[in-house]
């Protein structure tokens, strides 16, 4: 059986235009460096991080994933239809342990739908766990996987021929982690990338009780602290890092005014930390905070502003019961001087 996934090669990536993906010295420097300090949270997403999140989702208090089940089961259907006879891809971006994609994947199995299930994740642990899974549970499933980040993972497949319908995935709020305006740039490379009928179905968490969000990024087993202290635990294991970890506490907060959940990890203490591969050392005052994630919230009405702002037509907005969480359906329409050819399609041109 050919391997069900791969990783993209700089080679691969350049030849597409896309960044080379190791920028974690970079990044660490000049984000332990700024004032106030902070740390890009695509970091946490390593192997470790990715087995982090998956305890995350199973966590009471970690609303979102069990409303995005109850989405997906309930409209499995209705987005098949949508999707009508012709073979597509199931482009699954930021895929992580892909469980909640199974679902769809399984009805798209069991209703004979013609497709290949594309997984596209900056982990290759969690690539290898889903892909070896899919393999496993779906032996009819076509999957091929890429390891790579969004950016990269979005241009290779414009350049991908021949033409099929995707219907792109891009669920468990991952949005949120993006601000406005690159929650926008990022939207823009899809269109840009995307073909004329192409389905996008976009997680946000919406904005809701206060207390809900704050017990979410607060559990108490302490779960989502050992997830955010993993950015430290990957500079010491990446990068020659000296952090101690129980010199530094989680702490998630909600920001009323941009509606975001914002995570931090602060020191307990003055102290100086080396980092061998930088050559250099940070020094932290007492209670100095690292911004580590944000997790922006929305309104229906702000999902539908940015799905206006980057070309997308809205199809349709699934809801949970309880109004938590929705998952929008969008197409995407181009005039027809846009689609002659994938590699005639520039990034951020619009
Ligand atoms: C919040 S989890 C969501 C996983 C899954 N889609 C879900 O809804 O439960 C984010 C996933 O995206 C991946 N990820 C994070 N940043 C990424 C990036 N810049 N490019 C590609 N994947 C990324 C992580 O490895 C992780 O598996």
């Amino acid at each position: 059986m050919p391997g069900a996934y791969r990783v993209l090669t700089a080679a691969e990536l350049e030849a597409v235009g896309a960044e080379p993906l190791r920028e974690l010295a970079i990044d660490v420097l000049v984000g332990l460096s700024s004032r106030p300090k902070r740390l890009s949270s695509r970091w946490i997403y390593d192997d470790a991080g990715s087995r982090l999140f998956q305890q995350i989702c199973d966590l009471e208090v970690y609303y979102p994933t069990r409303c995005e089940f109850e989405i997906l089961e309930a409209q499995k259907d209705e987005i098949l239809r949508r999707l009508g006879e012709t073979p597509f891809n199931l482009v699954d971006l930021g895929a992580g342990d892909g469980r909640k994609t199974r679902v769809l994947v399984e009805h798209f199995l069991a209703a004979g739908a013609r497709f290949r299930y594309v997984p596209i994740d900056i982990s290759e642990g969690a690539m290898r766990e889903l892909t070896a899974l899919v393999q496993k549970e779906y032996p009819g499933c076509e999957v091929a996987g890429l390891v790579t980040d969004y950016f990269s993972g979005i241009a290779y497949l414009a350049h991908q021929a021949p033409a099929r319908r995707n219907l792109v995935l891009f669920l468990g709020s991952n949005i949120g982690n993006f601000t406005r305006p690159e929650a926008r740039a990022l939207l823009l490379r899809l269109w840009n990338a995307a073909r004329p009928g192409d389905l996008v179905l976009v997680g946000f968490d919406l904005k809701k009780d206060i207390d809900v969000l704050l017990d979410a990024y607060n559990d108490p087993q302490g779960v989502t602290a050992r997830f955010n202290k993993n950015l430290l635990a990957r500079i010491n294991r990446e990068l020659g890092g000296h952090f101690e970890l129980d010199r530094f506490r989680h702490y998630a907060t909600y920001d009323v005014f941009s509606g975001a959940m914002e995570s931090y990890l602060v020191s307990l203490e003055a102290q100086r930390v080396a980092v061998d591969a930088l050559r250099t050392t940070f020094d932290f005052a007492p209670f100095e905070p690292i911004h580590t994630e944000y997790s922006y919230k929305y309104l229906v009405s702000d999902a539908d502003a940015l799905a206006q702002a980057t070309g997308f037509r809205i199809e349709a907005r699934f809801f949970d019961a309880k109004g938590y969480f929705m998952d929008a359906l969008w197409s995407v329409e181009k005039p027809p001087e846009s689609t002659e050819t994938p590699a005639s399609r520039g990034e951020g041109s619009r």
